[in-house]
């Protein structure tokens, strides 16, 4: 079982469109996936879930569209908190968050705060997100704590900065509705992640879809470098 999935959750425009829907009810849609994936992962031990629900070039979108996702994540925040807390999940969002209205922002710390000592599943939110402006807060944190890091500085260095620290990098990345991209998502932390993508659009990417990342990832083999002969070797010893 990967340990750490990491999604774009792509395809919700798409999918309205096929049923002549506006495109926020594939939105609406998307988020009953949310659920459901959130769900497989406790049933199946996967223990850190990352999802990508706005990134920071989503703002260029119609203003419509942006006010109706921001309404979408309140309204999921006040809503699944609750639940989610008593299914043992951990809350996290990241991305710059100060751009979010004030109300958005005090739900996200209330429900930070009350899933704080839960441990089943660490569910983490991407908003208003973007991997270069991770990487940049993150040296300038460093910086900031440790000035003499001017002169020189390592990866180990800057990793405790980036907004998933405290997670293992991801194992396996989905990116649903069939483009092959990252769009900024986490950029230094897929380094050596296994990438899936499918066609299939984030509102239909149910559970067995999600059987068939996680089967698909199973069968790789990850060498970090290394030959096959060495895993081999390594794996007998
Ligand atoms: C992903 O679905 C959700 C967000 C970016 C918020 P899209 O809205 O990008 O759906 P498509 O790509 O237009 O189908
Ligand atoms: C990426 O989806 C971001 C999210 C799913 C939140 P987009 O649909 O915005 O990506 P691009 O711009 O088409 O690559
Ligand atoms: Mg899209």
């Amino acid at each position: 079982m990967p340990k750490h999935v990491a999604v774009i959750m792509d395809g919700n425009g798409r999918w309205a469109k096929k049923r002549f829907l506006p495109r926020v009810a594939g939105h609406v849609k998307g988020v009953e996936l949310v659920r459901e994936m959130v769900r497989a992962c406790l049933e199946r031990g996967v223990q850190y879930l990352t999802l990508f629900a706005f990134s920071s070039e989503n703002w260029r979108r119609p203003q419509e569209e942006v006010t109706l996702l921001m309404q979408l994540f309140v309204k999921a925040l006040e809503q699944e908190v609750e639940k989610l807390d008593r299914n043992g999940v951990r809350l996290r969002v990241i991305g710059d968050l100060e751009r979010f209205e004030p109300r958005l922002q005090e739900l996200i710390r209330q429900a930070e705060a009350k899933t704080a000592s839960n441990t089943r599943l660490d569910l983490t939110i991407a908003a208003n997100y973007g991997g270069r402006w991770d990487i940049m807060q993150a040296t300038n944190q460093m910086l900031a704590a440790q000035p003499e890091k001017r002169a020189g500085w390592q990866e180990c260095d800057l990793e405790p900065h980036l907004s998933m620290s405290f997670a293992p990098e991801p194992d396996l990345f989905i990116r649903t509705g069939g483009e092959e991209r990252i769009s900024n998502f986490l950029l230094w932390q897929l380094a050596y992640t296994e990438l899936y993508f499918t066609p299939t659009l984030w509102p239909d990417f149910d559970t067995a879809e999600f059987d068939k990342a996680i089967l698909s990832f199973q069968q790789r083999e990850r060498r970090f470098g290394r030959t096959s002969e060495q895993l081999v070797e390594k794996n007998n010893a």
